[in-house]
């Protein structure tokens, strides 16, 4: 059994952070028990020992298994499986790898069990026609013929096909000021509707234009302030073949999706993983992102709930006959990849492909 010594783990800077495409910080609140020790988190995030961590696992009832949220299946056998995959990962004596191990599971057990789903499905894609639309359209059409173009990098789960200077990292079109807290609040109404709640804006993202060889790796977003989302497609070259965003769902699919201009995927996001792991065929593609929290959402302490919902024996390495079989998880950042597997996901070998819209347009 690996255990988290004091000594040994208070060199370890532990990330919470659950989706790097999320650059901006939540302000996390300060240390929930003041003790210094084992587990950190980010500088500002406070300090949480290892043994803190597992008396609020205890005090806030957690159980292994788990009682996974929502209780449906497919959903156990999705959860059941990457356990067992983190369960092999081998963290030897490397501290990038105890440090790995740790995000992937911190990221599992959020989506598992910790954040609650508000819908049956977990994502549905609707149809936008309207002057917002319209207007990020033309941000798009100006800012590419205009070169208002900007490199966005430094986003570890975007990773670009090639070597080199053949590599082509994603643009970005910023939008003008305030245009995003409108498109924000334009479409919250919308939001709400898809997930029965009252919702406040987080963030608006974008325009991100894809570059040809783009793949997104699979993760959830941060459960603080990105629990429901939408993906907008305002755009593509017309050389591009088509670029499925792939998602799981509570049922224990996978389902790859492939979207027109004015497609709006919306989903919960901290719940499902997605991602674009099929490396993008084309010249660009190009949709804006908008994150909502529910109005009763705790804001400032839900990522705590995150670590309590690691369980104790997270660092053990283990590898009977269940975890031989399975495809080995790589935990890159704060996303999840299988390397082995064709495009990174070994879910994509019985995928449910939607390229008509109508079939799952509301
Ligand atoms: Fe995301």
């Amino acid at each position: 059994m690996v255990f988290l010594g004091e000594e040994l783990a208070s060199s370890f800077q532990l990330t919470h952070q659950l989706d790097t495409s999320a650059r901006a910080q939540v302000p996390f609140s300060a240390t929930p028990d003041g003790v210094q020790g084992a587990l950190r988190c980010r500088p500002r995030d406070g300090i949480l020992t290892e043994n803190a961590r597992v008396e609020g696992w205890k005090e806030r009832g957690y159980t292994w298994p788990p009682s996974y949220e929502p209780d449906e299946e497919g959903w156990k056998k999705i959860f059941e499986r990457r356990f067992h995959q983190l369960e092999r990962i081998d963290i030897g004596k490397s501290e990038d790898m105890y440090n790995r191990k740790y995000n992937g599971w911190l990221s599992a057990v959020t989506s598992a069990f910790v954040v609650p789903a508000f819908t049956d499905k977990g994502w549905e894609i609707r149809r936008v026609s309207d002057e917002v639309l319209e207007g990020l359209r033309k941000e798009l059409k100006d800012g590419l013929e205009e070169g208002r173009t900007r490199l966005e990098l430094g986003n570890e789960i975007i990773v670009e096909e090639g070597e080199g200077e053949s590599q082509l990292p994603p643009l970005f079109i910023d939008l003008p000021e305030g245009k995003g807290e409108e498109v924000l609040e334009h479409y919250r109404g919308l939001h709400e509707d898809f997930c029965g709640q009252k919702l406040v804006g987080a963030k608006c993202y974008g325009l991100r234009v894809y570059r040809n060889g783009s793949r997104l790796l699979m993760h959830t977003d941060k459960p603080n302030t990105h629990v429901i989302a939408s993906i907008l497609h305002l755009g593509h070259d017309d050389d591009c073949e088509g670029w499925p965003i792939v998602i799981e769902d509570y049922e224990g699919n996978v389902n790859e999706v492939m979207m027109e201009p004015g497609d709006m995927l919306l989903y919960e996001s901290a719940k499902l993983y997605h991602g674009r792991p099929r490396p993008l065929k084309g010249s660009w593609y190009c949709s804006i992102f908008s994150h909502y929290y529910p109005e009763d959402w705790d804001v400032e302490n839900f990522h705590w709930e995150s670590h309590y919902g690691v369980p104790p024996h997270w660092a053990d390495f283990k590898q009977g006959e269940e975890e031989r079989e399975l495809a080995s998880l790589e935990v890159v950042g704060t996303a999840l990849n299988e390397p082995e597997c064709e495009a990174g996901w070994e879910g994509l070998k019985e995928s449910i492909l939607w390229e008509n819209r109508d079939i799952a347009c509301r």
